[in-house]
Order: structure tokens, then sequence, then C-alpha cells
């Protein structure tokens, strides 16, 4: 944790524990990393899915060209909070209400998900057009990938056979413009086996487009940039990724690239902080229990894997009893919830660990808090905090906002 946030911690009182604490410099650092190193004709959404914090959707705001949205609810959040932003609009079984909204919203994309969708906006548009784009599921090999979405059945997107039905749906409704396609097939894989599946892709579509004479303009391939928990120091390579982008985009030189990354953009820049309440020995083995837990940050329940932490010694202990501890051991990091599934870390080596220390949880700022069961057990919510150096600290206060 790099020095302005251990002050930001220090400043906490335990009751505004846990927290979570998004560093803004960093993340804009990483957004401007990201753009720099990706070629021209590349546009850059951020998955607002991944987190939607307003702070986070602002400070991104400026190094991306728009957002993509998987519901309503988050085309209001976005449009609002940016209204300026371009932004397409995806996801499966999108209501009547929402298509509507799109159309209202003037959405810059809308990802069609099945031919019944189509259908069903045809009878939306009256005098309003919109420009979208098909989703497919590509039948390719993925290999061994974090999370799959296409490439075998599944809910999302059409099989490729099925285009040609919405073609005909497109043909008989002028207002319906189609762009291209939309593709997102795996979240999890690194910079080499991004540039391989987006060649099989981009290849594929130009066929396709090219055998039914469809002006393709665009392919939006997906996120699914990998965030490595294991290894927090070893990010997806952006600067691999763009420079193998360059020579496909050669092969294609009239069709712009989308992506829409979400955990990849935002998982570093944000801490879930706690406290250890209580270390106890169960059966020969040390677990922590530390205020809070999976309902707050759900990611390692959902991913199977130990979160990474940093131990912030407290060294003020003023009970009569000795301090509850553990050193050079596996500690399990628990939390408040009654379930053995409330695990944040197993079996995790410590130098030392004691009640009243604090953990920071590294990697915590996509799919944590906004992917979590909030109301289970009725514990109070996190509080919030944005370290941004361009602030001017006054002494003794910080920002701090409840959710
Ligand atoms: C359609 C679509 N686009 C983009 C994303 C973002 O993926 P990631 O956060 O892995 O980059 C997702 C994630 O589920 C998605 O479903």
């Amino acid at each position: 944790m790099r020095p302005a946030l251990l002050d930001r911690v220090g400043r906490m009182i335990d009751d505004d524990l846990p927290a979570y604490v998004y560093d803004l410099p960093s993340l804009r650092e990483h957004a401007h990393t990201i753009r720099a190193a990706l070629p021209e004709r590349v546009e850059l959404l951020y998955a607002a899915k991944a987190n939607s914090d307003p702070r986070i959707l602002r400070t991104l705001n400026k190094h991306v060209d728009g957002f993509e949205v998987a519901s309503g609810g988050e085309l209001s959040h976005v449009q609002r909070l940016t209204p300026d932003a371009p932004i397409a609009f995806g996801g499966p079984g999108k209501t009547q209400t929402e298509l509507a909204q799109a159309l209202d919203s003037e959405v810059e994309r809308l990802h069609i998900e099945s031919q019944h969708e189509l259908r069903l906006l045809t009878t939306l548009l009256s005098d309003r057009s919109i420009d979208v784009l098909l989703r497919v599921n590509l039948p390719v090999d993925l290999g061994q990938v974090a999370l799959a979405m296409g490439g075998h059945p599944s809910p999302f997107g059409m099989d490729p056979a099925q285009l040609d039905q919405c073609l005909e749906v497109i043909a008989s409704a002028p207002r319906i413009r189609l762009r291209g396609l939309h593709l997102h097939l795996a979240s999890g894989l690194e910079a080499q086996a991004q540039l391989a599946l987006v060649d099989k892709v981009l290849t594929w579509a130009q066929g396709w487009a090219y055998k039914r004479a469809v002006d393709l303009a665009e392919v939006n391939v997906g996120g699914g940039m990998g965030v490595d928990y294991a290894h927090p120091h070893k990010a997806f390579d952006w600067t691999a990724f763009g420079a193998g982008l360059r020579p496909i985009l050669a092969r294609h030189p009239h069709l712009t690239l989308r992506i829409e990354p979400g955990r990849s953009v935002t998982a570093y820049c944000g801490w879930y902080v706690t406290q250890v309440l209580d270390i106890k020995f169960s059966h020969g083995q040390a677990f922590a229990v530390l205020r809070g837990g999976t309902h707050h940050l759900r990611t390692p329940a959902a991913k199977q894997h130990d979160q990474p932490f940093e131990v912030i010694p407290h060294d003020v202990w003023l009970r009569t009893w000795d301090r509850p501890e553990a050193r050079a051991e596996p500690v399990t990091l628990v939390g408040q919830l009654c379930t053995p599934k409330d695990v944040l870390a197993r079996r995790v080596m410590v130098e030392r660990l004691r009640v009243g220390d604090r953990v920071a949880f590294a990697m915590a700022g996509a799919y944590a808090w906004n992917i979590s069961h909030h109301a289970f057990l009725m514990h109070p919510h996190p509080t919030f905090h944005y370290v941004d150096d361009a602030e001017v600290p006054v002494p003794g206060t910080y920002a701090h906002q409840m959710s």
C-alpha cells in the first residue's frame, strides 16, 4: 500500500472499518497507460459492471472512449454521471422497457443478443433510429480460461448461423443500422491469448461480412483481459497487447476495433481495509476473524482464490490479558458471517497477526463491493474513501462517505 493510502488508513478510527479505499491517482495513471498502449483505431470502453462507483466513473471518463453498460439501471447511472460519454448497451435479457430506454436516451450502440430481442426492438422504433452490433457466440476453443461466456453452448449472443435471420429483420427495418459484431467470449486471458483470439475473431468476422455483402464498420471483442490474483504485480501486458494489435489491424484497414475491459481497469485501484477481531486455533489451525467479510468482498468466494493482503500492524493494546496472535504460521482469514464459505484467504503464511491489527486486501477495485451480498446478517456497510493526491488534505479530517 503506498504511503498516501497508509496515511489515510492510519487516520481511520476502528468504527470506520471495514473501509473501501480507492486510489484515484493510480487509477488515472493505469487508465492513461492502457490508452497510450493501444493503437488509435482501438476504441476503449470501460465495462461499468466491474465497478460503477461515481468517482471511479468520473476519473475514467477522461481516459476512455465511452462506457459499456448491461442494464437499464447502469444506463441511467452512467448517463447521469457522465452525460456526454458514448454508451454501448449490452447484456442478455433486456426488457421492453430497457430497449425503449436505450432508444429514448440515444445510446451510441445497442448490442443485440438474439433474434427475438431484435424483433422486439423493431416494435419500439417509431421515428427513432439506432446503431446495433449483433452479439455472436463463435465456436472457438478458448482453452483454460477463468470464465468462458462463449465458445460453447451459452445464453450469451447467437450462433453464427442465427445471424442470417437477424440480417433479414434488419433489411426490413431501415431505422436499425447494423454497425458490426460484438463478441465477449472469455474473461481471464493473458495478452498473447487475447491477441490470438482477436485475430481469429476479426478474420472470421471479415469473412462472414464479405460473404453477405455486409458493410462491417466495427467489431467489439469485449473485455476479459486477465487479472492474476495470485500474482498482484503481474498485470495484463497492455504494451504487448497494443503492439500485437497493430499488425492484426493492418490486415483489416477499414475496421474499428472496440474493447470493453472492466476487471483489468479497476481491480488494482481498490483496497478493502479491515481489522482482526479475534484469533482462534481450531484443531491445530489458526483463524483470524475479521470485521466484515465476503458480504462486502465476495470476490474470493466467487472466484475461489485467496485475496492478496497486507498486514498493517496496530501496536496499541489496552486489555489486561495477552493479545491473541498467530506467528510465522498459515492463517485462514474469515469474516463475521455464520457460514464456512465466508473465507477471504485460506492458510496463508503470516509473520505475525494480532487482534487489533489491520488487514488491507488488495485488488478489491473490481467485482468486489458491487457483487457482494450486502444484506446478509445486517452488518454495517463499509465506509468509502477516495485518495486523490490532487486534493489538499485538511489536517485531522478526510473525505468520508457512507455508501
Ligand atoms: C459483454 C461483456 N463485456 C465486457 C465485460 C467485462 O469483462 P472483464 O471485466 O473481464 O474485462 C463483461 C463481463 O462479464 C461482459 O459480459
